[in-house]
């Protein structure tokens, strides 16, 4: 099903910019032609991602992953390819025709589409009721002027609010069209015990919708309207984890945050969702929530994507320094910097900025940051007298310093310590010691275990191979196979419009791309690529080289077909990160020569296995004629066999 027509899709191919798209979810910076940022796919300290704007592909040179604007939309962001090409053209500003969905395509739609789907449609119904709605405007409205939002952050955040029925929403959406099953998995409604009926979840509360780091509705939380909710248990309601909604992968407020965070170079973690609005308010947009629960290693690898730099805000009672303490040797083990900043009297962001102007607000924040080390330092033990709590306290402290990476900074921290305390330096660090040869055994014994699971992974994996029906090659044969036909692909992809010139049967030279000649090389024998995706490329390339202007590399790169512009990716990242090469392409000659090889040795590799195969069905055949026939077989190939040994080995390539 192909509901976006090719031109468009030409057309979004040509628009997308690669730099731009990345992006979006990484921070990048200039590294030569190129740019380079840490990895969004693996966890990394050091960035091995590039991104090449000429080529228009990004890949990681550590895990490998990568490819075009759309693929790596589909592979960062879990999105199917009409997604990918959907979010490409609202970002481009181009028109994507699609038709009106038939009931069959409505169902052919993926799950996951259906329910960010209904969510979007979810989130303008809750915004029409507060905007439009008497009951919205003088309740819900009116709550949020009342905790003093400016209607503009409320546009900001898509707030809205939601009628007291039960039964509304669920009319609504199925009168729309909207299908029982994804308001059940999304979880904005629920099916009631007694009959079966769905119930709206959020019935009666305003609205906060939860925007992915690329701005899709994962999840809504609803609060009550009343005022006197503090410590009642359903203050608020969120939505259920779903199929697109992992509560420890998102962050509330990240998809507005995003863009100041990478130009702050800076984060400010707040409890809740009105914190972050009341900071929006006061013009300080890199800030997100984490909805009162413990950061997860997720959420800090999104943000570190952006920042190395976090800032926690808390109030400054006992609830919010225990907040503030807890999961900071995560951050600190990810190699984030941390400070800390606590408001007075238990107030939090959102009602202390209530109680000031928005430049006292800000001069507090700005004024009021302490390095997390010293905080921890002064909850931890101002006032302690005790030895045994003393000794623990001070055992947290360095436990803390020791997961810090950097060994200078750790140096630095420990020196501070040793003068604020009064405690040896010498004694700080042997106590740190410690707890640094007690991780690396953990790590060692994890990654041990992770070893011996992947042995394990492999040991079956070969003993399903070799229960399976036997194969005309052993595995060993199809890697040299795959590797060859892969350097084959390679050239088609990298120069398959460059003319090479070559003898033809009857030794005249004639001149012809290299896509071409390969084509017919492998026709003259019938022969084909193992890969279907490769066969494709062979046969567009052939198709394409017919035209003057065409240039392998970048069809292929931004090919509409996936398979096809992934494949191109990975193949083409060589030339990404030896620029140098970029420069001096190669001679005419050297390809001549590296087509030739390569075609024999291709050759070579079929003619080996296909006397494998012969021998083994001599073995079974009792008819004499069989016999004779594959006897002559098996001796034709052997002359071109050594035909082509003779070749390969004058023709040795570097
Ligand atoms: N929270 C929640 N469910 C609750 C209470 C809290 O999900 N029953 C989450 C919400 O994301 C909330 C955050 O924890 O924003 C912080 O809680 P709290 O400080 O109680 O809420 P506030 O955001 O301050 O909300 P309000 O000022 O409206 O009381
Ligand atoms: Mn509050």
């Amino acid at each position: 099903m192909n509901i976006i027509d090719r031109a468009t899709i030409d057309k979004i191919m040509s628009a997308a910019n690669i730099v731009e798209v990345v992006q979006e979810f990484v921070t990048l910076r200039k590294s030569g032609v190129n740019y380079k940022g840490l990895c969004p796919f693996h966890n990394e300290k050091t960035p091995s991602f590039f991104v090449s704007p000429t080529r228009g592909i990004c890949h990681c040179f550590s895990c490998g992953k990568g490819g075009n604007a759309v693929t790596f939309l589909m592979e960062h962001e879990q999105m199917t390819y009409p997604e990918a090409l959907k979010w490409l053209a609202r970002k481009y500003h181009i028109e994507v025709k699609e038709k009106e969905l038939t009931d069959e395509e409505r169902q052919a739609e993926s799950t996951r589409e259906s329910m960010f789907i209904v969510n979007e449609w979810a989130s303008g119904y809750f915004q029409r009721l507060l905007h439009e709605h008497e009951d919205g405007q003088a309740v819900g409205l009116q709550y949020f002027r009342s905790r003093g939002i400016r209607d503009d952050i409320i546009r900001k955040f898509c707030l809205g609010y939601d009628l007291p029925s039960r039964d509304a929403l669920p009319q609504e959406a199925i009168k729309k069209g909207y299908k029982e099953e994804f308001l059940v998995k999304t979880g904005l409604c629920y099916k009631r015990d007694s009959d079966g009926r769905l119930n709206d979840r959020f019935a009666g509360r305003v609205i906060f919708p939860w925007f992915s780091v690329s701005g899709k509705i994962v999840a809504f939380g609803g609060r009550l309207l009343d005022s006197r909710t503090k410590g009642v248990q359903l203050k608020y309601v969120n939505s259920p984890d779903s199929e697109i909604y992992h509560k420890e992968r998102e962050l509330y407020g990240i998809y507005q945050a995003k863009r100041a965070i990478a130009k702050e170079n800076c984060v400010y973690m707040v409890e809740g969702y009105t914190d972050v609005i009341a900071m929006h308010q006061a013009g300080i947009e890199n800030v997100v929530a984490n909805s009162g629960t413990a950061l997860s290693y997720e959420q800090i690898r999104m943000l570190h994507r952006f920042t190395p730099n976090i800032v926690l805000l808390y109030d400054g009672d006992e609830a919010g320094i225990h907040a503030a303490l807890r999961g900071t040797d995560m951050l600190l083990s990810e190699g984030m910097n941390i400070k800390v900043l606590l408001f007075p009297d238990g107030d939090d962001p959102d009602s202390f900025s209530r109680k000031h102007t928005t430049e006292e607000f800000r001069q507090y924040i700005d004024g009021h940051q302490t390095d997390f080390i010293q905080f921890k330092t002064d909850v931890l033990l101002t006032g302690v007298t005790d030895p045994i709590k003393r000794s623990e306290a001070i055992s947290s402290i360095v436990r803390s310093i020791s997961v810090i990476g950097d060994q200078i900074i750790r140096a630095t921290y420990i020196h501070d310590c040793s003068q604020r305390l009064g405690i040896q330096e010498s004694t700080l660090i042997s106590s740190m010691n410690k707890f640094i040869r007690q991780q690396r055994a953990d790590r060692r014994q994890a990654a041990e275990r992770e070893q011996e699971a992947e042995e394990r992974r492999q040991e079956e994996a070969l003993a399903q191979q070799t229960a399976a029906p036997a194969r005309p090659a052993a595995p060993v044969q199809r890697d040299h196979r795959q590797e060859v036909e892969m350097m084959i692909v390679r050239l088609i992809v990298r120069y398959g419009e460059r003319n090479i010139t070559v003898k033809d049967e009857d030794d005249c030279p004639v001149t012809l791309p290299v896509a071409e000649y390969i084509d017919s090389d492998m026709a003259a024998d019938d022969l084909h690529f193992q890969l279907p995706v490769y066969e494709k490329i062979r046969q567009e390339a052939v198709a394409q080289s017919a035209d003057k202007d065409w240039t392998a590399e970048n069809w292929f790169l931004h090919h509409h077909d996936v398979d096809i512009s992934k494949t191109a990716a990975e193949l083409s990242v060589e030339r990404v990160r030896l620029t140098k090469s970029l420069q001096k392409d190669v001679d005419e000659e050297t390809l001549r020569e590296r087509v030739i090889h390569l075609m024999a040795d291709f050759r070579l590799d079929y003619v080996e296995n296909r006397m494998k195969e012969i021998k083994q069905s001599l073995n079974g055949v009792t008819d004499a004629d069989t016999m004779r026939s594959l006897m002559e077989e098996f001796s034709r190939m052997q002359i071109i066999r050594n035909a082509l040994a003779r070749q390969l080995g004058n023709n040795i390539i570097v």
